[in-house]
C-alpha cells in the first residue's frame, strides 16, 4: 500500500491525530506509507489542531503542532489508496463527495481493530479529557490492527 488519508468533521482533533499515530507507529516498524488527514467541513481550514488534542498526543508521545487543517477534495479519492473514516457520518459524508472515478478504498478506521468493540471513534470536541485518551487509544488500536494486516501480506 502506498498511502492512506485519515478523515474526521473538522480536521483538528481526530484525524490529525491519527495521522501522527500511524506515522509513528509506522516508522516504528520501518514501513513506508504516505499519510495526510482532512476534515469533511472546512470551518477550521489553516487552524492548528484543537489545544486538548495537542496536549494528550504530547503526553502520549507524538508531536502534532505541525498539522493544519484542510477539507478533503474529489483529488484525494484518486490520489489516496485508502481513506478511513473516524466515525459513520464521516464515511456517509465521503461516499457522497466521492467523484465518478474515485480510486480509493473508504472505509472506517475502527474495521482496523476489529476487538475493540467500538466501530466509531467518537467526537472529543465538545467532551473531556476522556474523550481525547480514548481517541489515542483506539487509534494506536487501529495503527496495530494495521502493522498486523501488514505483517501478513508481506
Ligand atoms: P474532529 O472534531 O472532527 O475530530 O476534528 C471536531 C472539530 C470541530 C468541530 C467538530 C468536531 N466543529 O464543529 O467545529
Amino acid at each position: 500500500m502506498k498511502n492512506m488519508l485519515f478523515v474526521c468533521l473538522g480536521n483538528i482533533c481526530r484525524s490529525p491525530t491519527a495521522k501522527a499515530v500511524f506515522d509513528y507507529r509506522l516508522s516504528q516498524a520501518g514501513i513506508e506509507i504516505g499519510t495526510d488527514s482532512a476534515g469533511t467541513i472546512g470551518y477550521h481550514t489553516g487552524s492548528q489542531p484543537d489545544a486538548r488534542a495537542i496536549e494528550h498526543a504530547r503526553a502520549f508521545g507524538i508531536d502534532i503542532t505541525r498539522e493544519r487543517a484542510r477539507v478533503v477534495t474529489a483529488a484525494d479519492f484518486r490520489r489516496f489508496e485508502r481513506i478511513y473514516a473516524m466515525d459513520q457520518a464521516n464515511l456517509d459524508d465521503l461516499l457522497r463527495m466521492a467523484p465518478e472515478d474515485s480510486t480509493a478504498e473508504v472505509e472506517l478506521v475502527m474495521t482496523l481493530a476489529p476487538d475493540y468493540g467500538l466501530t466509531e471513534v467518537p467526537d472529543p470536541y465538545y467532551g473531556g479529557s476522556d474523550g481525547f485518551r480514548q481517541v489515542l487509544d483506539m487509534l494506536d488500536a487501529a495503527a496495530e490492527g494495521l502493522m498486523r494486516e501488514l505483517a501478513i501480506r508481506r
